[in-house]
């Protein structure tokens, strides 16, 4: 049987020392530019007893910011800053891939270059779906995404060359490995959902292969930058958060990823399953998703890599009973990171949890709420000094 401390060499390569992910969590602390800093490689490196970290999502371009403050990793600077959360993380013994996407239609032209129209698959708007920009006052908040442009056929294909330059980027950086965000109803998303992609080019929505092309074209760009080993994707099976369509296809199109994934030899699939409303990620409720075990078995059937599985996680009775099932290799806690850096060792020795203050998940409030947990010490109960 596995437990949730034993090692795991990833992709037959990275060694993880133990089975515990931190899912990636944005937390809008960036400086201008979208430049990571040095508070963030503060953040990251306390939670480096993680066996993996994945970074919170970063934009592969500028017309990816959907979200004022998150990261990217397009500019000189922006490598830069990355660096010293991946020096600090690796200082202290972590293992860090940072996740990547492109928002498409969850954006807003406040924050596009030129305050240009989001990118779309198609020009379907995400009706009732909110996105962090500025108003006509340049105030921040939140704002409903914005009526997308449908891309040319050969504008994605230029775009999985701005992936290429993009994963070159993590690896100076010196990012362990990339993570693709192909979850939530972000762009790669919105290619796969059969309800959505009306396209009839070669990334339409009719067949399988092409709905999947999208993705599948930026996997291989990031297993010619990092070698298979060190590429993962995430995936949310029948998510319908930011406004996706109920698809009847989903399985059959999640099911022929795993297999294409399988075939290249990609280090981890990442499945999601928690259930958000439509609305923003600051109101959304997160709620656990009713888990389809019988998906699940079709996924490890299909996929040879590892298995993360995300979403409602607390403690390390429920996180080993997952293990137990043998259906998935790692465990990922996302907000019980946020309040507890030391979740590792709290896990291991059964101490208990702190709580941390919703109202600082996202917002601008530097080191509250990000970097003013302490760890665990045994005199005084509830963690603190
Ligand atoms: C503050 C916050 C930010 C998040 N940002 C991201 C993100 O950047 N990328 C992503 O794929 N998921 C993101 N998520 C979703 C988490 O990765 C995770 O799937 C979710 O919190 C459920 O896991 P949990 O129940 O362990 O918290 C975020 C969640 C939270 C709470």
């Amino acid at each position: 049987m596995t437990d949730l401390f034993d090692p795991l060499a990833l992709g037959g390569g990275v060694l993880l020392r133990n089975r515990i992910a931190m899912p990636p969590m944005t937390r809008t602390r960036t400086s201008e530019g979208d430049v990571p800093n040095a508070l963030m490689a503060t953040y990251y490196g306390q939670r480096a007893g993680a066996g993996l970290i994945i970074s919170e999502v970063a934009d592969v371009a500028p017309s990816s910011n959907g979200y004022a403050m998150t990261p990217g990793i397009y500019s000189d600077a922006q490598v830069e800053g990355w660096r010293l959360v991946t020096d600090e993380v690796h200082r202290r013994g972590g293992t860090i891939f940072m996740q990547i996407w492109h928002v498409g239609r969850m954006a807003h032209p406040s924050l596009m270059p030129n305050g240009e129209a989001p990118w779309g698959v198609t020009g379907e708007r995400a009706e009732g779906s909110d996105v962090f920009a500025h108003d006509a006052n340049g105030e921040l908040g939140y704002m409903r995404a914005g009526t997308p442009r449908r891309l040319a056929t050969d504008e994605i294909a230029r775009l999985v060359d701005t992936f290429a330059q993009a994963f070159a980027n993590a690896r100076r950086a010196g990012l362990d490995g990339v993570e693709l965000h192909a979850a939530n109803g972000y762009l790669f998303d919105q290619f796969m959902n059969s309800m959505l992609n009306t396209r009839t080019d070669r990334y339409g929505g009719g067949r399988v292969e092409d709905r999947t092309r999208f993705l599948m074209d930026v996997v291989d760009a990031a297993v010619r930058e990092f070698g298979p080993g060190r590429v993962g994707v995430r995936i949310a099976p029948f998510g319908v958060f930011n406004s996706m369509p109920a698809d009847p296809l989903a399985e059959e199109t999640l099911l022929y990823v795993a297999g294409q994934l399988g075939r290249r030899g990609v280090a981890y699939l990442h499945i999601v399953y928690e259930l958000m409303p439509t609305g923003n990620m600051e109101t959304a409720t997160f709620e656990k998703h009713h888990v389809d075990h019988d998906f699940l078995a079709k996924v490890r059937a299909t996929f040879p890599g590892a298995i993360i599985w995300c979403g409602g996680f607390t403690s390390r009775t429920e996180a080993q009973d997952a293990l137990d099932t043998g259906l998935v290799d790692l465990i990922a806690f996302g907000r019980p990171y946020i309040g507890n850096p030391d979740l590792a060792e709290r896990l291991r020795h059964g101490w208990p949890l702190a709580e941390a203050d919703r109202s600082t998940y996202y917002t601008r409030r530097g080191e509250a709420g990000y970097i003013d947990f302490p760890e665990y010490s045994e005199e005084s109960s509830d963690g603190s000094s």
